[in-house]
């Protein structure tokens, strides 16, 4: 069975075949839009939608082309219906109902979270369960107890920001460009992690009484903490390099501090053996570096992603998909875009 899968639901446009027999991917492409909502810091919703209507069919073109194949020889299509912008969303899934009814094909919609929790399952197959799933990208920063293939429970998510959000805004602030994770990323090294002293939040007091989840995320008050520091620093015209490379190496050591902690805490509540790490942030080498010597520190296996599955691709939607297809499951022409939608909650 092979599988076209279709992912559009912030600033990338993906296309990925999957054959389900062989277990691998066969071709992807991602068709980046960085270029174009680098000058406004962030992703303008009404650009992105329009690059999709623009690079979806050529990247499905290629993909096709890659794997030497035509689009009749497709066994069913994958597409990400939620969560993610309105607009992005539709571009795929109109797309995807167009060739699934011209082809007389089945059609499934994929959660962009499960996607992102699955991309693991793309180069080890044999994932142990039950593991702990973290998800950190620009939306979201999650943490799921993941009993098997389809079976999630939400331990705790972001009050506030997500992670990579966290990373974009600060990197903004920094005028280091956008998107601000990868920039930070090759930064942070020449810095010094121990310049400033970012507290992590705590959610005791009147939150714990009024909360239920010690497994949440906040990143918010980290970022204040980041402007603070640059405002105080411009008042004494302190901004230099070594100021930023210190302020970029302070901000992520924090992060990764932080996403690392509520990880083991939730593997040690769970009493999972394995910690799979998803989603843009996962691509950060002082996260993958720190999250795996933790790991081995505690006795649990760490999971990583290959980078390109880490950020947003079709590759584990298609993966998903297929899964699902297996199963007998699938969507049907009334298939729409949903802007918010959790998994395992
Ligand atoms: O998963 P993703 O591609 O899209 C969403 O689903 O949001 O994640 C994008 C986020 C961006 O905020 C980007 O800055 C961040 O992932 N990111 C990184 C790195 N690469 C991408 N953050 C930290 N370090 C990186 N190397
Ligand atoms: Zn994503």
């Amino acid at each position: 069975m092979l599988i076209l899968g279709l992912e559009s639901s912030c600033d990338e446009t993906a296309a990925a075949i999957f054959d389900q027999q062989q277990n691998k991917i066969l071709s992807q492409h991602v068709a980046s839009q960085d270029k174009v909502h680098a000058p406004y810091g962030g992703v303008v919703p009404e650009l992105a939608s329009r690059q999709h209507l623009e690079k979806i069919i050529p990247i499905i073109r290629r993909t096709l082309k890659d794997a030497n194949l035509q689009l009749t020889d497709i066994d069913g299509l994958a597409v990400t219906n939620a969560p993610g912008l309105m607009g992005s969303l539709l571009i795929g899934i109109q797309v995807a109902k167009g060739l699934a009814l011209a082809l007389n094909k089945p059609l499934i919609g994929v959660n962009h979270l499960e996607g992102h929790l699955n991309a693991i399952n793309l180069q080890a197959p044999d994932v142990p369960y039950p593991h702990i799933g973290l998800v950190v990208s620009g939306g979201h920063t999650s943490l799921y107890d993941v009993e098997n293939f389809g079976e999630y429970k939400l331990l705790g998510a972001t009050r506030d920001d997500a992670a990579g959000e966290a990373y974009d805004k600060v990197a903004k602030l920094l005028g280091l460009g956008y998107p601000g994770g990868p920039i930070i990323d090759k930064l942070a090294p020449k810095g010094n992690p121990k310049a400033f002293r970012f507290t992590l939040p705590q959610f005791g007091g009147y939150a714990a009484k009024r909360e239920t989840s010690t497994l949440d995320f906040s990143f918010s008050g980290i970022k204040t903490a980041a402007l603070l520091a640059f405002r105080q620093a411009v008042q004494k015209n302190e901004v230099a390099e070594k100021f930023v490379a210190d302020l970029a190496a302070s901000f992520q050591n924090t992060v990764v501090n932080f996403l690392v902690k509520r990880a083991l805490e939730a593997a040690h509540q769970t009493k999972a053996k394995a910690i799979v790490l998803a989603g843009g942030v996962a691509a950060n080498s002082e996260l993958r570096k720190t999250m795996a010597q933790a790991c081995e520190q505690n006795n649990l296996t760490c999971l990583l992603p290959e980078i390109k599955h880490c950020t947003d691709n079709a590759a584990m939607i298609a993966y998903v998909g297929a899964r699902y297809l297996q199963m007998g499951k699938q969507s049907d022409l009334s298939l729409n875009a949903i802007a918010n939608q959790e998994i395992g909650v």
